[in-house]
């Protein structure tokens, strides 16, 4: 089997005169969950959006991705066969994207289209096999009972993860989360975090989720990525990145990345980010 499920290569990406990604290389393993950290515009949705093909890399340049050992793009040009890449490949974004008027098993259903045929999504007569898989995926998520809401009567955590079991029902092998809760109250927080996880302990599934703030990715991430002008700055365990390390990498943008209590109150600063073993039993 190929060994990464993430393999990107000097990654370099201009719009017009600015460098949004400067020879980014890093490698992900399959089963892996991954924060990758970073200010505003240090280039995360960027990176993340060339993973899937949404972006390409600038035309000439040595930049490769791959995926689960199929290519995504080489200098700048997309493989022909993205469309079935993609389709092991889910994004959950930071603004909710489910359709707000139907349903949220129709939302959910909406993962599995890619393979049935047109019809069934047309007249929404799914298969009874792939409406149990959509509720598995809720229940598992802790959504189940929500089902026949309307999506827009969703809180903005359930309505997340909603979006990890549409990613679950569309058989993602890799889940990119952007981040996912940079809109949400700290529980709500907590409970989508603890469904990524969940996903990638129970189903193996790869999570690489973008964040602002450090303090979620040392509850729920054993390796961190930062990134930091288009530059990969930090790639190792998320126990390493303390406030004094947090400061030498982003300097006078570092109070982005603290919570607030971390910066005013040192003491409420977790002292280890749980390594991989300790993540296993915090979610079990
Ligand atoms: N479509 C675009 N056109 C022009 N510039 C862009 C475009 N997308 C991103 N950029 C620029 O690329 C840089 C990286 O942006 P990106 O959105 O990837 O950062 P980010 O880390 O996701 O930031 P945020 O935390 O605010 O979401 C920024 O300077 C941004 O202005
Ligand atoms: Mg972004």
């Amino acid at each position: 089997m190929d060994e990464f499920a993430i393999d990107v290569k000097q990654l370099d990406k201009t719009f017009g005169q600015v460098p949004a990604l400067r020879g980014v290389s890093l490698q992900v393993r399959r089963g892996e969950m991954v924060a990758l950290l970073g200010a505003s515009g240090s280039g995360k949705s960027t990176l993340l959006r060339h993973l899937n093909g949404l972006h390409c890399a600038d035309a000439g340049s040595p930049s490769s991705v791959a995926v689960l050992g199929r290519r995504v793009q080489a200098g700048g040009r997309l493989a022909r066969d993205i469309r079935a890449t993609r389709s092991k490949v889910a994004v959950v974004f930071q603004q909710f994207n489910l359709v707000a008027r139907l349903p949220v098993m129709t939302n959910i259903m909406a993962g599995a289209l890619h393979r049935l045929p047109l019809w069934r999504g047309l007249l929404r007569r799914f298969p009874a096999a792939e409406l149990a898989r959509a509720q598995e995926a809720m229940a598992r998520v802790g959504i189940a009972r929500l089902a026949a809401q309307r999506a827009s009567t969703l809180s903005g955590g359930q309505q997340q993860r909603a979006a990890i079991s549409r990613a679950l029902v569309q058989g993602a092998e890799i889940i990119l989360a952007d981040e996912p809760i940079a809109s949400l109250d700290p529980e709500a927080s907590r409970k989508v975090m603890q469904s990524l996880a969940d996903v990638n302990r129970d189903l193996g599934v790869t999570v690489l989720v973008s964040l602002h703030q450090v303090d979620f990715a040392f509850a729920f991430c054993p390796r961190t990525i930062a990134l930091h002008d288009g530059r990969v700055v930090f790639d190792g365990p998320t126990r390493a990145l303390t406030p004094d390390r947090l400061r030498e990498l982003y300097g006078a943008q570092v109070g982005e990345l603290l919570p607030a209590q971390a910066t005013t109150h040192p003491t409420a600063w977790p002292t280890a980010a749980p390594e991989y073993a300790d993540v296993a039993l915090r979610v079990a």
